[in-house]
């Protein structure tokens, strides 16, 4: 049952100029878009999509320098080729290609003075990918494929899902076998791909935490990312039973933790962005984030310094600001932490100014942090 999941959140979207499938009227079953488009390369020269026919791979490219030029090639050895072309199924495809290609050319011609790019990035891709690798090597399971290939995998999911604001969850597990408690029989790792919509608005109000009643896993445990998720779903139950959003864990020597599926944060007295260290806890791609992002903050004197270093409970409750961090909460004021209340109840100015940072990072940052999507 060793499984492993990973959330890699958001999708965020800017914009793009290539038909939808749906404008051009044509039925998912019978066309579908394939891997990869080069929009993103020379976007304002030219453009590249791959759409996929039934038993076919067809590239579809035109080039804007000589306006409408269609150009495109059947993935398949050139017998297998003829023999399609000769068949009956391939002349109904062909039929309906060309006029795929047809409304296309329409499509562009009412584009022309309003072209827009699209270009949907998968924040934080790598690093969730590496944790995921590095999670499945310490619980023994044979990852099936090279880390290309899963990358591959994972980005063509996202993009025939066509979802373009929502999180890529995935897993391994061991593999189908006997339902024993030894994987032995499980004859090979099986990767798992879903793609989910946002469906509610993003809420970045501050909110109240508890302490966990619930015990801690211990650190081999806590620093790998498994589906052996009990105490986190009782920790966040405990939390909701309590009118909390979330209960936050202290460790064995009693500093704060981490939250189910979060990391904490405080800003000092002294105005350091100060979070626990990560060596009993889940290293969050997020929180590592946040403190590259943080820098800028000193740099603009809003911070005096940022500091990973144990946090006692009486140092985070009079801490001047608390914040949850993850990828699927971002960065949120905790305005309460028990009977504590913190930052007199409203939302932080740093951690604000942090998730704003964050954002702009999903929208803006750097190729490390986005990867783009082609649809
Ligand atoms: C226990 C735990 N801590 C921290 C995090 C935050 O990690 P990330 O920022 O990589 O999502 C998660 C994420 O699921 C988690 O499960």
């Amino acid at each position: 049952m060793a499984s492993l999941s990973t959330l890699t959140k958001p999708i965020s979207g800017t914009s793009f100029f290539l038909p939808k499938l749906s404008d051009l009227e044509f039925s998912r079953s019978k066309i579908r878009p394939l891997t990869r488009s080069n929009v993103f390369k020379n976007s304002k020269l030219s453009s590249e999509v791959y759409f996929e026919l039934p038993n076919t791979n067809v590239a579809i490219w035109w080039g804007q320098k000589d306006n409408v030029m269609f150009h495109f090639f059947l993935a398949q050895s050139s017998a297998i080729l003829a023999a399609k072309l000769n068949s009956e199924e391939m002349q109904q495809e062909a039929t309906v290609f060309r006029k795929v290609i047809e409304r296309m050319r329409t499509r562009r011609e009412s584009h022309k003075t309003k072209q827009l790019y699209l270009a949907i990035y998968l924040y934080e891709l790598d690093q969730h990918l590496d944790r995921f690798l590095r999670s499945a090597t310490m619980a023994k399971i044979q990852i099936p494929f090279d880390s290309e290939s899963i990358r591959r995998i994972l980005i063509r999911t996202v993009s025939v899902s066509q979802c373009r604001k929502g999180s890529l969850r995935y897993w391994l597990s061991a593999g189908p076998g006997d339902f024993q408690l030894s994987p032995s029989s499980c004859h090979r790792a099986a990767l798992y791909a879903i793609v989910i919509q946002d469906q509610s608005p993003p809420d970045h109000s501050g909110i109240r935490v508890v302490t966990s009643s619930i015990p801690i896993k211990p650190p081999q445990f806590a620093v790998m990312k498994s589906v052996n998720y009990l105490p986190n779903t009782l920790s966040k139950m405990e939390a909701e039973e309590n009118d909390a959003y979330a209960a936050i864990w202290l460790d064995g020597d009693g500093f704060v933790a981490e939250g189910p599926n979060m990391n904490v944060a405080f800003v000092t007295k002294e105005k350091e962005l100060l979070m626990p260290c990560f060596d009993k806890i889940l290293s969050g791609c997020t929180a590592k984030r946040v403190l590259v992002l943080a820098a800028k903050l000193v740099k603009e004197g809003k911070l005096r310094g940022i500091r990973v270093d144990n946090v006692s409970v009486d140092d985070g409750k009079r801490a001047d600001e608390m914040m949850l961090i993850g990828s699927g909460v971002l960065v949120r004021s905790v305005v309460q932490w028990d009977e504590e209340i913190i930052c007199n109840g409203r939302e932080g100015p740093v951690t604000q100014a942090l998730l704003n940072l964050l954002l702009e990072d999903m929208k803006s940052g750097p190729p490390t942090v986005r990867v783009p999507i082609p649809y």
